[in-house]
């Protein structure tokens, strides 16, 4: 079965043709930086432009750096208010003219670590954590998603975890990679302290810079580099729309 599965990110939008059985790519992926400001309907046609260059008419899965719930997002941490309330599903639904399921980005790129990453076969509870613009998480217990899990913005010495924590805080404050990572440890074992994961899969961006950093980690729990990497995001919400295909 294949599924076009799209990752809606704060610099670009990418998109590829995806073998849900195999959890791979069957075309390269086809990239367009996101439109200034991220608005519903400029990223609306984007989509469309993806789903036109693949001349695609089946089913897409698409991630979304909000709560999505019911296919309308709920919140807007890092793109333009104005999604606040948006049905994603339908918004690009009618861009694309298919059916199209949307979820939350770490949600998704969660569901393609379990199923064909550094997450598969591994019951009891798995911790995704997605280390870019924003600081998305994604939890399984015994390989079920309880989606929507907004565990990037926990308070942390007063603050959004996140605004300390993620990558783009490496970045605006020009941290080295070890002292961001003191900052981003104290976070995993606020998380370990909360949650008691069995697994943490650490993806992203920083996840690809692990080398640099992984020795400052103090957090006891078992933790791994995601293993799909770049398209984790794109099998994933693939795999996520494999709900739009009826006799799968
Ligand atoms: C958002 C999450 C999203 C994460 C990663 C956070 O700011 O609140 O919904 O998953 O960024 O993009």
């Amino acid at each position: 079965m294949e599924i076009l599965g799209i990752d809606i990110g704060g610099s670009g939008i990418k998109g590829a043709p995806v073998d849900t059985k195999q959890g791979t790519m069957v075309a390269d992926r086809y990239r367009i930086p996101t439109p200034h400001g991220a608005k519903p309907h400029d990223v609306a046609e984007v989509v469309g432009r993806i789903a036109k260059h693949f001349d695609w008419k089946g089913p897409i899965g698409a991630g979304f750096p909000a709560v999505i719930q019911g296919g309308v997002a709920r919140t807007a941490a890092n793109v333009d208010k104005g999604w606040i309330g948006t049905h994603a599903e339908d918004l690009l639904s009618n861009a694309t003219g298919c059916p199209v399921r949307v979820l939350n980005d770490a949600d998704v790129a969660g569901i393609g670590e379990m199923r064909f990453g550094a997450g598969s076969g591994r019951q009891g509870v798995v911790f995704i954590i997605t280390i870019g613009t924003g600081l998305g998480t994604a939890v399984f217990t015994n390989g079920v998603l309880v989606p929507n899990t907004e565990l990037g913005h926990i308070e942390m010495d007063c603050q959004d975890a996140e605004w300390q924590a993620a990558d783009s805080a490496r970045q605006r404050e020009g941290l080295k990679w070890r002292e961001w990572a003191v900052r981003f440890d104290r976070y995993l074992n606020r998380l370990h302290d909360l949650f008691w994961p069995d697994l943490f899969i650490l993806g992203g961006g920083a996840s690809k810079k692990m080398e640099k950093f992984a020795d400052i980690l103090t957090v006891p729990t078992e933790l791994v580099p995601a293993q799909l990497l770049n398209e984790a995001g794109i099998i994933g919400a693939a795999v996520a729309a494999e709900s739009l295909v009826p006799d799968l």
